[in-house]
């Protein structure tokens, strides 16, 4: 009886020595890998060897970044991997400073992972200051910069109290991913920082991003090509561009918008309010079922704005009208203050007009010396419910700047 009892205890203890290891080796921390929270000792083998450990794992597991500053040169974490893997980074990673240690415009990259997790209340400092105000428009300079976060082809995932900061391009990058959430993340850089959108998604479905607040020096959320089934909650932007849809029909087989639906957001300071934009003389697109609902526009330039010509630094024919059909579009209620007289611009292919556009409860005010605000419309008929201020496509477009 003794006997037994005393073996009974023995594997019992076992039992639980293996659960405590199992559960324990879930966890791996990049500092026993070598990371040295020392602000410019490279930690990118310390996180690549500890990633690839929680990628080959056969139950969910964590990669931990703990506390402190660390320098992290350009990295590739790649799946596909065996079980769920979260990234819990509390620290602060920094990205050198010195371009020539990026061979592609990418700092930090995922790609081909199924559920992942980015939490923790991290930062990804881009330490972009030195490389913004260069010229983007007459060369590839500025494509060609790093991108803070890249996420290719992830699926069922999430990114959650995670910070991006001063990226030297774009600062989220979302490609051909599905089922992806973005909740409590942030953006900063300043108003002056070149072509840092804050998170840009293109070709990807099932894309929600809320409670977030996002200070750039771009768009704050841009979607391109293929974005379908995108939500975007309780959102506040600025500095920034504003919220973008495009530009889309600059190139040959672009994949439809479709399913875009903002909502709850704040606007404060930005260049742009909501907008869609699309090359003149373009190829053939789609963009549909788009909705902007109750948005707070604090002292916005063009809060409300669909702009078929766009064309900056006159790169176009604004003789040959796009070619991107855009249909099923409201915008409702949506207040505040505009900082340029034209609150409501719907400029639409003069070839194709934009289909189902409805304005409803638009109430935005104007203070310059100019006069109130004032809407303009072409190629448009939107349907009008509630109330218009300013007053719906109260003058025609006769030219328009890019
Ligand atoms: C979507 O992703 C989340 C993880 O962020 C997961 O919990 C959920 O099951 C996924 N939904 C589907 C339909 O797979
Ligand atoms: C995104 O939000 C919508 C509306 O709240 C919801 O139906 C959808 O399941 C969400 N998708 C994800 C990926 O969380
Ligand atoms: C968003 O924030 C609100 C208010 O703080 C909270 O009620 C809600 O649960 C949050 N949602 C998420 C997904 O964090
Ligand atoms: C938005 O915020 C409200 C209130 O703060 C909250 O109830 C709601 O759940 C939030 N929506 C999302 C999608 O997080
Ligand atoms: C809308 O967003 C604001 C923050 O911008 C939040 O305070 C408010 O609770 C949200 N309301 C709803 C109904 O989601
Ligand atoms: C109106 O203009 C003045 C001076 O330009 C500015 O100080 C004020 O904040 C503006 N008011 C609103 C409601 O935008």
């Amino acid at each position: 009886m003794m006997r037994l009892r005393l073996t009974f205890v023995v594997l019992l203890s076992l039992l639980l020595f293996k659960f405590t290891i199992h559960a324990q080796s879930s966890i791996f921390d990049v500092t026993k890998y070598g990371a040295k929270a020392n602000q410019n000792t490279d930690f990118s083998q310390a996180l690549l060897s500890a990633w690839k450990e929680a990628c080959a794992f056969t139950s969910s597991s964590k990669v931990v970044i703990p506390p402190g500053t660390y320098l992290l040169n350009p990295i590739l974490l790649e799946g596909p991997c065996k079980a769920p893997v979260e990234i819990h980074v509390q620290g602060t990673i920094k990205a050198p400073i010195d371009l020539g240690i990026f061979k592609e415009p990418s700092w930090v990259t995922f790609s081909n992972i199924d559920h992942l997790t980015l939490s923790g209340g991290g930062v990804f400092d881009g330490q972009g200051t030195n490389v913004w105000g260069k010229n983007c428009n007459k060369n590839s300079f500025c494509s060609s910069l790093p991108i803070n976060l890249r996420f290719n082809f992830i699926t069922n995932a999430m990114v959650q109290d995670i910070t991006s900061k001063d990226s030297k391009q774009f600062q989220v990058n979302v490609l051909g991913c599905n089922n992806f959430t973005f909740q409590r993340f942030k953006v900063i850089a300043p108003e002056n920082s070149l072509n840092t959108d804050g998170i840009h998604i293109g070709r990807s479905t099932g894309i929600n991003i809320t409670n977030s607040s996002i200070a750039t020096g771009d768009d704050c959320i841009s979607l391109g090509d293929g974005s379908r089934n995108v939500h975007v909650t309780n959102v506040t932007c600025g500095p920034g561009h504003g919220i973008s849809i495009g530009s889309l029909g600059k190139y040959e087989n672009e994949e439809p918008v479709e399913g875009v639906f903002v909502k709850n957001c704040t606007l404060t300071n930005t260049q742009n309010g909501v907008r869609i934009k699309t090359w003149p003389a373009s190829k053939q697109g789609s963009v549909t079922d788009l909705h902007f609902e109750d948005i707070f526009m604090q002292n916005v330039g063009n809060p409300i704005l669909i702009d078929q010509e766009y064309c900056p630094w006159n790169q176009c024919n604004l003789q040959l009208p796009s070619r991107v059909k855009i249909s099923k579009v409201s915008f409702k209620n949506i207040w505040g203050t505009t900082s340029t007289q034209v609150a409501v611009k719907l400029v639409c292919s003069k070839s194709l007009q934009c289909d189902n556009v409805e304005l409803s409860d638009i109430d935005l005010k104007y203070n310059g010396s100019e006069g109130p605000a004032i809407s303009q419309c072409s190629n448009v008929r939107p349907s009008l419910l509630g109330k218009q201020k300013p007053k719906a496509c109260g003058s025609s477009v006769t030219s328009i700047n890019a």
